[in-house]
């Protein structure tokens, strides 16, 4: 049986990836409009990753003898300033993501539920594959400056490397 406090940060976790899925589609939507077709895919692609994420958890905590919670999520921004403040505000939030999914991992080793722990360490290196696949973008931005983001934004989806299953 799910320990009451963990299924509680659990389903907290459920929120913010199905949140994550919603911020990377508005941000593939403002980057569709304003012509990045390859960042809209890849924020796209990583807004799939994400609703996977999500049902992961469902899963686990149903499976475990809890019930996962689908409850309302907050509205994500929908303008950006720019392709770069977009990705850092992406790299960010992973950083938000990761803080989030050690913070449950503390709650599993405070509340002795080292199977939770254990499930828990996909999640882990998944934040950083994600932290560094957003963090080459950013560095490739910087190489740019104030260049031509054509090349970038025709290459992007090359600089994918997660594999979320
Ligand atoms: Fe589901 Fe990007 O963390």
């Amino acid at each position: 049986m799910l320990n009451t406090k963990v299924e509680q940060f659990l389903n907290r976790q459920v929120e913010r990836e199905e949140y994550s899925a919603n911020l990377y589609i508005s941000m593939a939507v403002w980057a569709e409009v304003n012509g990045f077709s390859g960042v809209a895919d890849w924020l796209y692609a990583q807004a799939e990753e994400e609703r996977l994420h999500m049902l992961k958890f469902v899963k686990y905590i149903n499976e475990r003898g809890g019930r996962a919670l689908i409850g309302a999520v907050a509205q994500p921004p929908s303008d950006f300033k720019n392709v770069k403040s977009l990705f850092e505000e992406v790299l960010k939030h992973e950083q938000f993501i990761s803080q989030s999914i050690n913070e449950i991992i503390g709650v599993c080793i405070d509340e002795r539920d080292f199977t939770s722990q254990n499930w828990l360490q996909f999640f882990v290196n998944e934040q950083i594959e994600e932290e560094a696949s957003v963090q080459k973008i950013i560095d490739k931005l910087k190489l740019i400056g104030d260049g031509n983001l054509y090349m970038l934004d025709r290459d992007i989806m090359s600089l994918r490397t997660t594999t979320a299953q």
